[in-house]
């Protein structure tokens, strides 16, 4: 067998967020989320992962640092890929009982609120998948991982179904629309801070579950409606439409952040002088040109039609004249790739 595999995953930015789970151990959602996965040259993981019978313990290096292989939700992904791989006999015996090393790079800030656990669970994950010759379907063993890394198994507009079945059997993703669906959409990544996020999204999310009453409402009365526009949107490119929904969708949820007890803030003053900024610009444009939202962070993922974007990054540079290139990750195109090798 070929025993070293490498492999690049794309991250996703939510438009519909995913905040709160009905089950930790196996990463099941209180609600649908809808997102865009990014075209791999403007943020990325990249995975290598290998086996071997003189290897003697599993070991993983991420951006270069050996990091502890015992995290048990890497333990799960790779328990989930073996057991694949032994239920679709791919591989023998004694090649499943060898170690494993993986070495994952990101190029972008890690765990700032820009999705790299996204990107390098999925990108992990498929490379196990590819390591150990699985064929079916593999984002719901990403999900295991971290829970947006489902979506980022897919190209194009995803949506990741909350699902109701106590095993987590319908909570899949799927693709709402491919990667060359709507080829005018971009994305701008704006760098406002690259430090970790000061609580993690797993420990974010059962504050919000067990405190915000604002989290109840949002599952029951506001994420159905909101995920069924939002879809309609991408499906007939109605780009203001899309971008009303985006923004009021990241508002709530850094409103449910507020809301949980303590409180969660992940948003600094800069993100809200951006808030200010594209709220501004829409109105003095007389209609919605760009919409912002916002992760797990401070850092602003802006969705806008290429025409729009030098106009917008001359803004930005105007309104913050101390923003350098290194504060950009530019608006390449959404979704133009899907995993590849
Ligand atoms: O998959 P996690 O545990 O990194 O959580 C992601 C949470 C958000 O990024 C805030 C929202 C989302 O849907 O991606």
């Amino acid at each position: 067998m070929s025993n070293i595999v490498t492999v690049i995953a794309p991250v996703n930015i939510a438009v519909i967020k995913y905040w709160g789970k009905r089950d930790e151990k196996l990463i099941l959602p209180l609600n649908d989320s809808v997102s865009a996965t990014f075209d791999t040259s403007v943020m990325c993981a990249k995975t290598s992962v290998s086996t071997h019978p003189d290897f003697v313990e599993d070991q993983i290096w991420l951006n270069g640092k050996e990091e502890s292989f015992s995290n048990p939700r890497l333990q799960n992904c790779l328990r989930e890929i073996k057991s694949r791989a032994v239920a679709e006999k791919t591989i023998t015996e004694d090649v499943l009982s060898w170690k494993v090393h993986v070495s994952s790079e990101n190029n972008f800030p890690t765990a700032a609120g820009l999705a790299s656990s996204a990107a390098g669970y999925a990108c992990l994950v498929s490379a196990l998948a590819k390591l150990y010759k699985i064929k079916s379907d593999v984002s719901s063993i990403a999900r295991l991982g971290s829970g947006s890394a489902c979506r980022s198994v897919y190209g194009g507009f995803v949506r990741w179904h909350a699902g109701s079945k106590p095993d987590g059997s319908d909570s899949i993703a799927t693709q709402i629309a491919d990667s060359n669906h709507w080829p005018e959409m971009r994305v701008l990544v704006l760098v406002v801070g690259n430090t970790q996020k000061k609580v993690s999204s797993t420990v974010g999310m059962k504050i919000s579950s067990e405190t915000s009453e604002l989290l109840k409402h949002r599952i029951q009365h506001c994420v159905p409606q909101r995920t069924e526009e939002i879809i309609e949107a991408i499906k007939n490119k109605d780009f203001s439409k899309f971008a009303e929904i985006t923004m009021k969708d990241s508002n709530q949820f850094h409103a449910i952040c507020l809301d949980s007890y303590p409180p969660i803030v992940y948003m600094t003053d800069i993100s809200h002088s951006i808030v200010d900024l594209i709220h501004k610009y829409n109105d003095l444009s007389g209609e919605t040109k760009v919409a912002y939202t916002f992760d797990a962070g401070s850092n602003a993922c802006l969705y806008l039609l290429k025409h729009d974007v030098p106009k917008v990054i001359s803004l930005i540079k105007y309104a913050f004249p101390s923003t350098s290139p290194e504060n950009f990750i530019t608006g390449l195109s959404v979704a133009k790739e899907e995993i590849n090798t």
